[in-house]
């Protein structure tokens, strides 16, 4: 019965343990997401705009977004300047693989 007990609790914890790890992970579905509309509205210009490149907009050397909320800012900046019709959650796909692909600034 102990030995039961002891078992049960730490199922318990592993299972908690896990639910935690994965509220604080980005889903594969939300980056996935975000590729996808990042790829669809605002790729060509950037590539047109460096080169060819349209990563480097993000990496080059003096990149103007330095936090997480500038990030946001300017993604959603950008999406009503070209007029993308995204909603918000679609605006925090995009910020989250950004962040996750290139940026790498702390979620927390
Ligand atoms: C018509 C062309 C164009 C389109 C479309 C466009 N961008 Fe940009 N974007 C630019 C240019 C040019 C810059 C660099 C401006 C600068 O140096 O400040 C830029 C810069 C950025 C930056 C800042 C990069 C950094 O750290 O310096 C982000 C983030 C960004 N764009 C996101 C987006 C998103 C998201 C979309 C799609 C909704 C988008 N852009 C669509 C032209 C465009």
């Amino acid at each position: 019965m102990k030995l039961k007990f002891k078992f049960a609790l730490a199922l318990g914890l592993v299972l908690s343990t896990l639910t935690l790890a994965q509220a604080a992970s980005t889903t594969d579905a939300t980056l996935k997401k975000g590729k996808d509309l990042l790829d669809k509205s605002c790729m060509a210009c950037h590539a047109a705009k460096f080169d060819g490149d349209p990563t480097y907009v993000y990496t080059r050397p003096d990149h103007k977004v330095h936090n997480l909320a500038q990030l946001a800012a300017r993604v959603q900046g950008c999406s009503n300047h070209n007029n993308t019709g995204w909603f918000p959650d679609d605006e925090a796909a995009v910020t989250a693989y950004l962040n996750e692909r290139f940026y790498k600034f702390k979620t927390n």
